[in-house]
């Protein structure tokens, strides 16, 4: 039986982490749940987010995964903590459940100059400020400014990020940031849908600010993650297969998976 890395998402935005931990790990085998009939997650409570994610989490454990990583900002601020201190000890302590948020907190101290950071992500993220909480601990002299986009993550599931329309909603996220604080020189994109609205976004912000998609840094992570744990590199089995499921009908999943991973895909459907 194949015992593959899980890769978690509301929807399609977990698919930028899948991208970019497949291209510098691709040996290992991958799972990933996007649950579509569900998405957005990002303007839920915390109880329905964190009921829905632990559901998509003991699938993919039903499915072999040791380790699962949450490619959502949103479950990673709502639900990761209770996973791991809560239910992980109860269902199986030897497996490991990751997030998102932290990765991308660390790589920003050697980023931004002016040391002030904004943070693009969904309402459930921004209102949780498990960003402004992750940055302070890590770099204290960091100014945090948030701005929630709750229109952008439906823009993309809808396949509308590359139309006119989309520049309208981009412009007016951008100025409401830069309103609140004309020093920042960084920016994260705190939810793992918004690469897909790069270019867009790096067309109002100013020059001299840089847009940091995370798929870069939490793959790192994850490859420095099984270096110091060789017991779970061990477990997870390297046939550098992938392997997709969907809560929606696949029809629909194929042909927007494709626009994030840049090739077809061939998803199946489940009920969680
Ligand atoms: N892609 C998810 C994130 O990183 C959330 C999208 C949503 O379901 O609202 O926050």
């Amino acid at each position: 039986m194949m015992s593959p890395i899980g890769i978690f998402d509301s929807g399609y935005g977990g698919l930028t982490i899948l991208r970019t931990i497949r291209q510098i790990m691709p040996q290992y085998d991958y799972l990933y749940l996007g649950d579509n009939a569900r998405t957005p997650y990002g303007t839920r409570s915390f109880e329905v987010v964190y009921e829905f994610t632990l559901q998509a989490v003991k699938r993919l454990f039903d499915e072999g995964c040791p380790l699962v990583i949450l490619g959502c900002n949103t479950a990673s601020a709502k639900a990761l903590r209770t996973i791991q201190q809560n239910d992980l000890p109860l269902i199986d302590p030897s497996r490991r459940v990751l997030g998102v948020i932290r990765p991308t907190a660390e790589c920003i101290g050697s980023i931004s100059h002016t040391r002030h950071v904004g943070i693009f992500a969904t309402p459930g993220t921004i209102r949780s400020h498990t960003y402004d909480l992750e940055i302070a601990k890590l770099h204290p002299d960091i100014k945090v400014t948030g701005v929630s986009c709750p229109m952008w993550v439906p823009l993309v599931e809808n396949n509308e990020a590359h139309m006119p329309g989309a520049d309208y909603f981009v412009k007016q996220k951008v100025d409401e940031m830069f309103t609140l604080d004309p020093q920042i020189d960084a920016i994260i994109l705190g939810c793992t849908h918004y690469p897909l609205l790069l270019d867009k976004i790096e067309k109002y912000v100013p020059a001299n600010v840089k847009v940091i998609p995370q798929g870069d840094y939490v793959a790192q992570s994850l490859q420095d993650y099984l270096f110091r744990h060789p017991d779970m590199h061990e477990r997870i089995t390297q046939g550098g297969t992938l392997r997709l499921l969907t809560t929606e009908h696949p029809r629909q999943f194929n042909e927007n998976a494709s626009i994030f991973l840049h090739h077809t895909v061939e998803a199946e459907r489940i009920v969680l």
